[in-house]
C-alpha cells in the first residue's frame, strides 16, 4: 500500500484558544477509516488540515511522500481528495442541482455534454435523478447532503473525506448511503457518531481525545435492547 497522505507531529490551535490537536501522527493510503470523538474534540479540524483549509502551526503534511507547502502543492493534493462538508450549505452554491454537480467536471475541462452525462450518472447512482432541476437552496437537509455527496463523487477522488454524512438522513436514505459507501472501492476517512454505519463502511477506527489522535484496535461486542414508549410505528434499527 502506498501512502497518500500523512501528518507528522501536527499541532493546531485556533487563535487565543486551547490546542485542538497535539502532535498528531497519521497516515492513509487505501484504507477505510472511521473517525470518532466527542463534539468539539477536533474531528472536523483534522479533516480541514488534511485538505488544506487549515494549516498546521507545527508539524508537516505530506502528499505522496512530498511535503505540502505551496499553494501549488495544495492544489495538486486537492485533486485527489473529495471533501464532504459537515454543513451542506457550505458546499452547494449553484442555482440548480445539476449545475452544482456539473461545476467540478466543467472546471476540469469536460465539455457541457460530458459534464452533464457524468452528473446524471452520479445522480442515478445515488437515486436522486428526480432532483436534477431543483433549486438547490430549497432542498431539504437530507436532500442537500446527497447532492453534496454527488458533487464529491462526480470528481472520482482517490480519497473521500466525509464529515458526518448520515446527519439529517431518514433511515431509508441512510441505508441507501450505507450500501453505496460499502460497495465503493475508494479510500476514505468518515467522521460519524453512528457506530453501525461506521462498522459497515470502514475497517479501522481512530479516535480524537484531548488533542490526541489514536487508533482504536480492540473490538467491543455488545447488545442493545430498548423501547420507544411514545410511538408504536414499526421500524428497523440497522
Ligand atoms: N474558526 C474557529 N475559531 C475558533 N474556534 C473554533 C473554530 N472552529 C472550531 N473551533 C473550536 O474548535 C473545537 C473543535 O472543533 P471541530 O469543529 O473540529 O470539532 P468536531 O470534533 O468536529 O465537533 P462536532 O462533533 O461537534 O462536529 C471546538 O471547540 C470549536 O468550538
Ligand atoms: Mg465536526
Amino acid at each position: 500500500m502506498s501512502t497518500l497522505l500523512n501528518l507528522d507531529n501536527v499541532c493546531f490551535s485556533y487563535p487565543h484558544c486551547q490546542p485542538i490537536l497535539n502532535n498528531c501522527n497519521f497516515s492513509i493510503g487505501d484504507q477505510r477509516i472511521g473517525l470518532i470523538g466527542s463534539n468539539g474534540s477536533g474531528k472536523t479540524t483534522l479533516l480541514k488540515i488534511l485538505v488544506g483549509l487549515l494549516k498546521p502551526q507545527q508539524g508537516r503534511l505530506f502528499h505522496q511522500g512530498s511535503e505540502v507547502t505551496s499553494e501549488r502543492d495544495y492544489r495538486k493534493l486537492r485533486k485527489n481528495l473529495g471533501f464532504l462538508f459537515q454543513n451542506s450549505n457550505d458546499q452547494l452554491f449553484s442555482p440548480t442541482v445539476i449545475e452544482d454537480i456539473a461545476f467540478g467536471p466543467l472546471n476540469m475541462g469536460l465539455t457541457q455534454d460530458q459534464a452533464r452525462e457524468r452528473s446524471l450518472q452520479i445522480l442515478k447512482k445515488l437515486d436522486i435523478l428526480s432532483l436534477q432541476d431543483q433549486i438547490t437552496h430549497r432542498l431539504s437537509g437530507g436532500e442537500k447532503k446527497l447532492v453534496a455527496l454527488a458533487t464529491v463523487l462526480v470528481m472520482n477522488p482517490r480519497l473521500l473525506l466525509l464529515d458526518e454524512p448520515t446527519n439529517n438522513l431518514d433511515p431509508e436514505t441512510r441505508e441507501k448511503l450505507t450500501a453505496i459507501l460499502r460497495d465503493l472501492e475508494i479510500a476514505r476517512i468518515i467522521i460519524s457518531h453512528d457506530w453501525d454505519f461506521l462498522t459497515e463502511t470502514t475497517d479501522e477506527l481512530y479516535s480524537i481525545e484531548h488533542g490526541h489522535l489514536h487508533q482504536c484496535k480492540d473490538g467491543h461486542v455488545h447488545v442493545h435492547q430498548h423501547v420507544h414508549e411514545h410511538g408504536d410505528k414499526p421500524h428497523h434499527h440497522s
